[in-house]
């Protein structure tokens, strides 16, 4: 396999400063990019700014800033600045306000003026500046206040005649269906790839791509008509291919057949219906996929707003716990497919559980047992017995696998698999008691445990280096372990021999009490998310998709503390564990459901209750008399496996 790749991310508009959602879209792509650099591919890296069109010059103009003053500050103190600060690895940052970007889209618009795919005509229908384009009556959604808009739009679309350019965009629909068809990976994950051809069962229309300088001054000019400007969206998506410097250019010829163009789900429709077409039309190859993500909820799982109090500012996040712990809990706790809840109270969890106890805890336990018996030095390696040849192999087997479950989108699985196995080493601790064997005449069986433990640590640290780069380094400088290492099959690439640095704790723990955010605490009951889908008698099996259902089994379970009607159950799904509040403890008791298989919604936003954080949810019926029954699979089968 050729490993090359390119991974983009979308240009941000720049009438905002960076929030949670532009911070989440680039560390998921900075964390795809790294894994692919980890794994010896080669790899470019692209984010940048949009910069044109109507949301920008009618910010501009209400705060009565010049248009380039206003942009330069925003892409450049703003996002660039920002990216910088957290050490991101884009390669390149584009502005579409740059020369080469421009020389770019006049040589694109002028070919395809010249090959007969622009014309110019007369046009009306309903804008929607938030999200800069043309709607369809049947986009828009009444809101609760019974006016119809965009779904995620602030404001009503407005009604406009105007005389346009437009691209021959309709003449592409057939073309556009069969090559889906023929590709069915293009657009992942697949309920992304089912929506798309969804919009292209009835006609697209064609898109307009002008807007006259005299209502708006703020474009690219189109090359042979000075009256008007590009379309922002026409201007914006050519951004991934004027940053490699176009057709022929040595960067275009190494990278854009790998192109992995990762965006939201809101920009679904201008990525797939729009931008594919303009390829095929300018004669350029298309892209190798499309990666869409969902989109982060406030902590009570509604739509994230600065008037619902319950937005995160990752800025704020970062200088509190640090860049690492903030980029761990995003990607631990999101999936691409469906929404995910997120908020300070849920960083912070993630950041005591799985960084301060499971790896934090392990590192220095393992550092103070260096200090006290082996004065400080790795100690060499000898007889491997099963369960250190288990360990290995596992260290063996992970690179792999989470390359494949990153490159399968499923982040959060990559994760708690590397998760698991430093999980296994706080066992191994725990099983093999060093201080035990610390007493021993014969040093031997010790060493080899502190070394299995060691060289452990460096490959989880490699394995996560993607994730939490600063801290992944920080572990090996602890255990004095030097130079860089890659994602491959690796074992005893720790030295013998070699000094530990002084031991400090890698991630302080965050006593929940103390939060700031004292709102997230209190959420105790469930709140369904805004609906923004209009009712209907039936959903399509996209739908259906996006909920995703998974067997488990009942691990251990109790009573919540003064809830009577909540049981805390602690369930396997496949590898993974997971703490499960379900009202059920009036028809089961604790015991009783231990061993049990039920049926969990398994992307479900996790939820606070009770100060405990719910992940997930189990399947109940209720019977003629009110009872509540649990929904089992008919015969034994194993955890983990998808209900469908
Ligand atoms: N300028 C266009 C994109 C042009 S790409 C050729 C644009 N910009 S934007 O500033 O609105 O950024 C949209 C993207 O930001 C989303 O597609 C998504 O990646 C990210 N997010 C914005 N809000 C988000 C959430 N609440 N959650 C997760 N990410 C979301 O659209």
């Amino acid at each position: 396999m050729e490993k090359t790749f390119y991974v983009t991310t979308p240009i941000y508009y720049v009438n905002d400063i960076p929030h949670l959602g532009h911070a989440y879209a680039t560390l998921v792509a900075d964390t795809l990019a790294r894994y692919h650099r980890l794994a010896g591919w080669n790899t470019y890296f692209l984010t940048g700014t949009d910069e044109h069109g109507e949301k920008i010059w009618k910010t501009v103009q209400q705060l009565g800033r010049t248009p380039k003053e206003y942009v330069d500050e925003i892409a450049e103190s703003g996002f660039k600045a920002l990216w910088q600060r957290w050490g991101l690895s884009n390669n390149d940052f584009i502005r579409t306000t740059e020369p080469r970007h421009i020389q770019y889209v006049q040589k694109i618009l002028q070919r395809l003026y010249d090959s007969g795919d622009i014309y110019f005509a007369e046009y009306e229908g309903l804008y929607s500046i938030g999200s800069e384009r043309y709607v369809t009556e049947k986009e828009l959604v009444e809101g609760a206040d019974g006016i119809k808009r965009l779904p995620g739009d602030r404001d009503p679309p407005e009604l406009r005649r105007e005389a346009n350019y437009f691209f021959k965009l309709e003449k592409y629909r057939p073309w556009l269906i069969e090559y889906l068809n023929e590709h069915p990976n293009l657009i992942e994950p697949v309920n992304y790839r089912n929506e798309v051809l969804e919009m292209l069962r009835e006609p697209i229309g064609d898109l307009s791509i002008s807007r006259p300088v005299a209502r708006l001054p703020w474009g690219i000019p189109i090359p042979w008509d000075e009256g008007d400007v590009t379309y922002v969206w026409f201007d914006a998506l050519l951004n991934y291919v004027s940053a490699l410097g176009g057709e022929g250019a040595e960067k275009f010829n190494t990278y854009w057949h790998k192109t992995w163009h990762l965006v939201g789900k809101d920009i679904l429709k201008t990525h797939s219906v729009f931008w594919l077409p303009m390829l095929k039309a300018a004669g350029l190859p298309l892209y190798e996929k499309l990666v869409v993500h969902a989109h982060i909820l406030g902590f009570d799982g509604r739509k994230m707003g600065k008037s619902l109090g319950n937005a995160v500012d990752p800025i704020e996040m970062e200088s509190r716990y640090g860049i690492d712990a903030l980029r761990y809990a995003l990607l631990r706790e999101t999936t691409f497919q469906a929404d995910s809840a997120f908020g300070e109270a849920i960083l912070v969890n993630r950041l005591n559980s799985d960084l301060a106890n499971d790896l934090g805890n392990l590192l220095s336990r393992v550092m103070s047992m260096l200090e006290k018996f082996t004065n400080s030095k790795i100690p060499v390696c000898n007889t491997l017995e099963a369960r250190e040849e288990s360990i290995k192999a596992a260290a063996l087997k992970l690179p792999e696998t989470i390359l494949d479950e990153i490159r399968g989108l499923r982040f959060h699985v990559a994760i708690e698999k590397i998760m698991e196995f430093v999980r296994d080493l706080n066992r191994y601790v725990a099983e093999s008691k060093p201080w035990d064997l610390a007493k021993l005449e014969d040093k031997t069986k010790l060493h080899t445990v502190l070394y299995t433990l060691v060289e452990g640590i460096r490959v989880a640290s490699v394995l996560l280096e993607p994730v939490i780069p600063n801290k992944a380094k920080e572990i090996r400088a602890q255990l004095g372990i030097e130079g860089d290492f890659v994602l491959e099959p690796a074992w005893g690439l720790t030295k013998s021999g070699s000094q530990v640095a002084p031991s400090t704790v890698l991630f302080p723990k965050v006593d929940i009490a103390t939060l700031e955010t004292k709102k997230e605490s209190v959420v105790t009951e469930v709140v369904s998310p805004v609906v923004e889908a209009p009712v209907q008698a039936f959903i399509g099996i996209e739908d259906f998709a996006k909920v995703q259902l998974k067997v488990a089994e009942v691990l251990s379970c109790e009573r919540v503390p003064k809830a009577d009607k909540l049981l805390n159950l602690t369930v396997a799904i496949g590898d993974e564990k997971r703490t499960i509040l379900s009202g059920i403890a009036e028809y089961y008791t604790a015991e009783e459901m231990v061993g049990k298989r039920v049926v969990v919604v398994y992307n479900l936003a996790p939820r606070k209750m009770r100060g405990i954080e719910s992940q997930g949810m189990i399947l109940a019926a209720t019977d003629e008399n009110g009872k509540v029954v649990i929904v089992s699979p008919e015969r034994l089968i194993p955890s983990g496996v998808e209900v469908r």
